[in-house]
């Protein structure tokens, strides 16, 4: 009976066992098991509810310094959750809350409750607060306007069109008045981009035979701004299609995350000097300031039905690593989120 008891206050949890090689495996994730926690005075206990896999989670598994910790073997990975306050011991939550904050691949957990937001569903669906009103809506709104700056009437190429962030991207070109042309990786992704969310045009990275040639038919009076979230060979055939003044914005590359050895690009030093163009990266942490009037636009659009957006929602706490493989399968339209 005692052990009935204690199985039931089992929790789970998932562990980073192996720093993948290449593409991460099953088997670089364990599940274990660990009494619940209990709150102390002060905490709050939480349930999880979604969590966001994230491409740039790849980067964590790596032991290198970067501009954020890398995730430590034996212990859980953490990234975007929402999760349901279950017992507070602290004045700010109450029971029955929901929060999103960065938190750990863990069924139960407690926390002091720094760095995490209420959030309600009376105003959007909660797993919103992991997508488009979240990090992945304001890194497409930020990125596109503070790097990109589009004009009305100018030509936006975005690349991991049919992902979180590229599907917002391409919205977002539309509401501003540009043309829009989103490249991914099938038929049904680039049909999905053009019928919901009304990208103009798009290219199928995996059937083009040559990617310079298929962006200069699908952009015939050039690129002016490139939002690029996957870097390489797609990264190089646009920059040889920009047009003077045109803006890169390096938002990811996502080709590179699994190589073990960065493969040698062609020199950009010419394009760039002789197009006078711009390439910038960015965290989108950079922008933190910008957060709430960005986060207001992006409600205010979705509001008036000009923005909408897409998810791939995977079920199951043990599906968590499978889900955050899959991206760099691409089996993921729009936002990819775990359901608890
Ligand atoms: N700078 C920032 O602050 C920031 C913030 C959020 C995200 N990001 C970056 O933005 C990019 C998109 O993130 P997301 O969350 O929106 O992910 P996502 O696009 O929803 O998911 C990843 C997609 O990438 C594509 N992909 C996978 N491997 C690829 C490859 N080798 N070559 C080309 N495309 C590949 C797949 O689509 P296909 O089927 O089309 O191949 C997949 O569905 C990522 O690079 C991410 O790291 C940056």
């Amino acid at each position: 009976m005692s052990n009935y008891i204690k199985k039931l206050n089992m929790n789970k949890i998932i562990i980073l066992k192996s720093r993948p090689n290449g593409l991460p495996t099953l088997q670089d994730f364990n599940i274990i098991q660990e009494d619940t926690p209990q709150p102390n005075e002060g905490e709050i206990l939480l349930k999880t509810k979604y969590v966001s896999v994230d491409p740039y989670l790849r980067g964590r598994m790596r032991d290198e310094k970067s501009y954020i910790e890398p995730f430590q073997l034996g212990e859980a990975p953490e990234s975007g959750i929402i999760a349901e306050v279950i017992e507070s011991k602290n004045k700010n939550f109450q029971k029955g809350d929901f929060v999103n904050g960065i938190l750990k691949w863990k069924e139960y957990q407690t926390s002091p409750g720094n760095g995490l937001n209420k959030v309600d569903r009376k105003y959007a669906p909660l797993k919103a607060y992991l997508g488009i009103l979240g990090l992945t809506g304001l890194t497409a709104y930020l990125g596109l306007t503070k790097i990109g700056r589009p004009v009305s009437g100018e030509t936006i190429l975005v690349s991991g069109a049919a992902g979180a962030v590229g599907s917002v991207v391409g919205q977002i070109g539309k509401i501003l008045g540009c043309r829009v042309v989103g490249i991914a990786g099938s038929e049904e992704k680039t049909e999905r981009i053009k019928e919901k969310f009304g990208f103009d045009e798009t290219i199928n990275y995996k059937t083009a035979e040559d990617m310079k040639q298929a962006i200069a038919q699908a952009c015939p009076t050039g690129v002016d701004v490139y939002f690029d979230n996957v870097g390489g060979e797609i990264l190089d055939a646009a920059l040889q299609n920009m047009n003077r003044y045109g803006r890169v914005v390096n938002c990811g590359a996502i080709s590179l995350y699994n190589e073990t050895k960065i493969p040698q690009g062609p020199r950009v030093e010419s394009i760039l000097i002789k197009n006078s163009l711009s390439m910038q990266g960015f965290i989108v942490r950079d922008f933190v300031k910008d957060f709430g009037p960005a986060q207001k636009k992006l409600a205010q659009w979705m509001e008036e039905d000009k923005l909408s957006y897409m998810e791939t929602v995977v079920e199951g706490f043990e599906n968590i690593p499978r889900a955050f493989i899959d991206l760099f399968e691409g089996r993921n339209t729009g936002k990819m989120i775990v359901l608890i």
